[in-house]
């Protein structure tokens, strides 16, 4: 997999996510990354944090790379991706662009471009992120095994139908947000009581990380995991009532109804 090269068309924040992803767990090395975006003096600048190949072209991409990855804005794909479509041919084409679903790209691209469409989430960063992938692409299985190879050592693939994607890129892609926020609410509630600051996020941070872990190795119902902690007229169950008075599932199931409104 360190031979494949990587192009990245849009540098900005999820393209260098995904960028360190695959240099920090090794699928691919530096110098088999490229990329280019609008602005070439800020690129080149991003480029070097690690080490990738700063192109002054969309084209230059393209023709480096052996697996393109569009990683603009929405609004900007028409602009840049059309204009390389041809070039694309012979490409693995990842799209990450939020709603820009097979029919677009199809209705975009030449018929003969293999594409995909994804939305992943900014833990992919570190190795733990979760890439939504829609189930109608036209990658041939071989593409498909290389994508799953590139991509499984840093995220969990999880394949969704396109009436699905914007729910699960919200729930996948919004929720960090969310869950940071939580992070910052248990630990003002650690330090009004007495913990520092610092080791009250590196305790937050370990239990939301060993709370998913342990659902994901062994697949135990949340309302068990729940359960086994709240002894009978224990303090843990008093928290529990604390947050349904308080209204905690509800927050948070208004939340995700805000996201996917759109408004
Ligand atoms: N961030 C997330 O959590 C997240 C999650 C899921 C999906 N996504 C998707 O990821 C994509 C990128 O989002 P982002 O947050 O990374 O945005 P971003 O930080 O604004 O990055 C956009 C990149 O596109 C570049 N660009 C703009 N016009 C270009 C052009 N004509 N040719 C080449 N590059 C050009 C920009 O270059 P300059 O900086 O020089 O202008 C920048 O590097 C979006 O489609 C978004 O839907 C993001």
């Amino acid at each position: 997999m360190n031979k494949i090269s990587i192009g990245f068309i849009g540098y900005g924040n999820m393209a260098q996510a995904m960028a360190k992803g695959l240099i920090k767990e090794n699928v691919v090395s530096p110098q088999n990354i490229y990329a280019c975006a609008r602005h070439y003096d800020k690129l080149v600048h991003n480029a070097k944090q690690l080490g990738v190949v700063a192109c002054e072209s969309a084209a230059d991409v393209v023709r480096a790379a052996d697996m393109v990855i569009i990683a603009v804005k929405p609004y900007q794909i028409e602009e840049v991706v059309g204009a390389l479509a041809h070039a694309l041919i012979g490409k693995i084409v990842v799209s990450v662009a939020a709603g820009y679903t097979f029919d677009k790209y199809e209705k975009l691209l030449p018929k003969e471009v293999h594409h995909i469409s994804t939305s992943p989430n900014t833990p992919i960063e570190v190795g733990a992120g979760i890439l939504i992938c829609e189930n109608r692409h036209n990658l041939s299985e071989e593409e498909y095994r290389i994508f799953c190879q590139i991509f499984e050592p840093i995220a969990l693939i999880e394949e969704a139908d396109t009436s699905q994607l914007s729910i699960a890129g919200t729930i996948c892609g919004c929720t960090p947000a969310y869950t940071a926020m939580y992070m910052e609410a248990l630990a003002d509630a650690a330090v009004k009581h007495g913990l520092t600051r610092q080791a009250a996020y590196r305790m937050v941070a370990q239990m939301i990380y060993g709370t998913g872990k342990l659902y994901l190795e062994t697949e135990t119902h949340p309302g068990i995991m729940k359960d086994r902690v709240c002894s009978p007229n224990g303090t843990t169950i008093k928290g529990v009532a604390s947050l349904e008075r308080d209204g905690f599932r509800g927050a948070v199931i208004s939340a995700i109804d805000a996201a996917e409104s759109k408004e």
